[in-house]
């Protein structure tokens, strides 16, 4: 019954939910698809047994009920054991187990299997309290909270965590993956057509577990290639007053923990996400729309905004350098 109740409970919050791409209803690529079939699967065979199940208990309540004219304290027929019955109610669920079970288990081997290599995108993924590091180590790449993909290729996720257990799940495309600290869990995700799709952290790890968002952009394969290359744009010098500053107050306030590749910093900040090509990103730390009234107040606010996130709030800048800072992350490209 708890896994009945989930289930509907499951199928309830995906249709409820107005954005269809964080739906396991829409799988968008052929990961999702197996899983989709599966929860199918399951939720018929636990609907069959509830059905049953909630018969038998009306049939009983209502056939054997006190009836008018009845004495009180007549006590019915007494019966003890029935093989046909006892039967039946062993073979069945066992019945329903097998046919659960083989595809279950056929599916997961095969989610399992090495993608043929040469097509594959291989990621190695990081969560972090409260956020997620991606590098693609074939195409030296580092970036936080959106991976990119192309469509209609395997993407290999190796996953580390730098702290506790976090789990990954994109729900269109398939998961969850628990994330451990000390291993290395591995996920295999495809996506059919372009588009965002959302994910989320499943493993409750803090307090802004809740907030631990990141999206999967999949773009066709020559749109993949030209960001992979605006990745790797240099970052022209700034020739304006609140460019140099910019550059100046990045680099005394967020280079520590951030890193930006291609601009002229010589230190690398390892701690926090890779603000490489910020403009590009569709969201500040997963949360907030990217844009500058959102950044201003992601400077200012950082715990208020996401709890217990390590970033500390910029409170103490002035206007003039939160709004230098805003401009030259926001010119990032
Ligand atoms: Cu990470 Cu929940």
């Amino acid at each position: 019954y708890r896994r009945g109740l989930s289930g509907l409970a499951l199928i309830a919050l995906s249709t409820g939910c107005a954005n269809q791409s964080i739906s396991v209803l829409d799988p968008a690529g052929p990961v999702g698809r197996e899983q989709l079939s599966l929860i199918k699967l399951s939720t018929g065979i636990m609907t069959f047994v509830v059905l049953v199940v909630a018969i038998l208990y009306l049939y009983v309540v209502i056939r054997y009920r006190e009836r008018p004219g009845q004495e009180n304290d007549q006590i019915p027929e007494q019966v003890e054991g029935n093989k046909k019955l006892e039967v039946l109610w062993t073979v069945v669920p066992i019945l329903l187990l097998v046919i659960l079970a083989i595809p279950t288990i056929a599916t997961t081997f095969h989610q399992a299997k090495k993608p043929e290599e040469a097509n594959t995108v291989r990621v190695h993924v990081t969560a972090y309290q409260y956020w997620w590091a991606f590098d693609y180590p074939e195409l030296d790449i580092t970036t936080a909270n959106e991976v990119h993909i192309p469509v209609g290729r395997p993407i290999e996720l190796m996953m580390k965590s730098h702290d506790v257990i976090h789990a990954f799940w994109v729900p269109s495309l398939g998961g969850k993956q628990d994330v451990n600290p000390g291993r290395t869990d591995r996920l295999v995700l495809q996506a059919d057509k372009p588009g965002i799709f959302e994910g989320k952290c499943t493993e409750l790890c803090g307090a802004s577990h809740a907030l631990m968002n990141f999206r999967v952009i999949a773009h066709p394969a020559k749109e993949f290639d030209q960001w992979v290359a605006s990745q790797k744009n240099p970052v022209s010098t700034p020739t304006t007053k609140t460019g140099t500053d910019g550059q100046k107050w990045v680099g005394q306030n967020c280079i520590g923990c951030h890193a930006i590749e291609n601009a002229g910093y010589r230190i690398k900040g390892k701690t926090g996400p890779n603000l490489t090509a910020f403009s590009k990103r569709t969201r500040i730390a997963g949360v907030l729309d990217n844009n500058e009234q959102n950044l201003k107040a992601w400077l200012k606010d950082t715990q208020g905004i996401k709890p217990g996130n390590r970033m500390p709030a910029f409170d103490h800048l002035t206007n003039e350098q939160i709004d230098a800072i805003t401009q030259y992350l926001l010119q990032l490209k």
